[in-house]
């Protein structure tokens, strides 16, 4: 079953709480944390996130894009996330951090830039509970979906049938109407949206008919 989880980088920063609610019926809310190093981008840290949490029922699917996720993606668990996915280009000991944030109670996930391939990779697939593509250079909301992409997710769904894993596959960049169905027809199963949510003039609505077309 498809899970639509809307980013709130498109939503308004100063209305969190209300922008959780008007996803309801989301499966996560995707929460990007960029820290101006790893991303030409600045959003928030723990202290929003712990908040957040506090103010939503809706799980919260924290998706690093910082420098030294190793020390830092343990505090997110701790403020509440119930999943943490890191960048393999910034971890120094990914097995031991996934490790780490699968101790601490949440799911542990990793994601790949466009230009870094799964296959070296393949080995630590069993340490994750989410493996995230991205299908845009991360950093911003609201940029073309990446077509380039779908030969790589359709090889990691073939890699986690291999393996015979649980592992769910996310993609998260250009998700939206005109681009779902591909993404789930390569094997993507969890679909992050933020401007096809978060633009729509009914976000709850978006995400149901997102799902629909998902699952199509
Ligand atoms: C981009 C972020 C995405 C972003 C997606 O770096 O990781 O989660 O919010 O936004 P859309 O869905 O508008 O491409
Ligand atoms: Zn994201």
């Amino acid at each position: 079953m498809a899970q639509i989880n809307p980013s709130i980088l498109s939503a308004d920063f100063s209305r969190l709480a209300e922008e959780a609610r008007a996803v309801e019926g989301a499966d996560w809310l995707h929460v990007d944390v960029m820290d101006n190093h790893f991303v030409p981008n600045l959003t928030l840290g723990v202290p929003v996130v712990e908040s957040l949490s506090r103010a939503t029922d809706i799980p919260l699917d924290c998706h690093l894009m910082i420098e030294d996720p190793d020390r830092w993606a343990p505090q997110y668990v701790e403020a509440g996330a119930g999943s943490v996915t890191f960048h393999v280009e910034a971890a120094a000991a990914p097995v031991r951090l996934a490790r780490e944030i699968r101790a601490k109670g949440a799911r542990a996930s990793m994601a790949l830039k466009p230009a870094t391939p799964i296959e070296p990779f393949e080995d630590l697939l069993p340490e994750l509970d989410m493996l995230l593509i991205m299908t845009v250079e991360p950093g911003f909301g609201g940029q073309a979906f990446l077509d380039i992409m779908l030969p790589k997710i359709r090889r990691t769904r073939e890699l986690i049938s291999k393996h015979g894993l649980e592992l769910w596959l996310q993609v998260d960049g250009g998700v939206s109407a005109a681009t779902i169905e591909r993404c789930a027809e390569a094997g993507a199963d969890v679909f992050v949206a933020g401007s096809a949510v978060y633009g729509a003039d009914d976000p709850a609505g978006a995400v149901r008919a997102l799902r629909a077309d998902a699952e199509r």
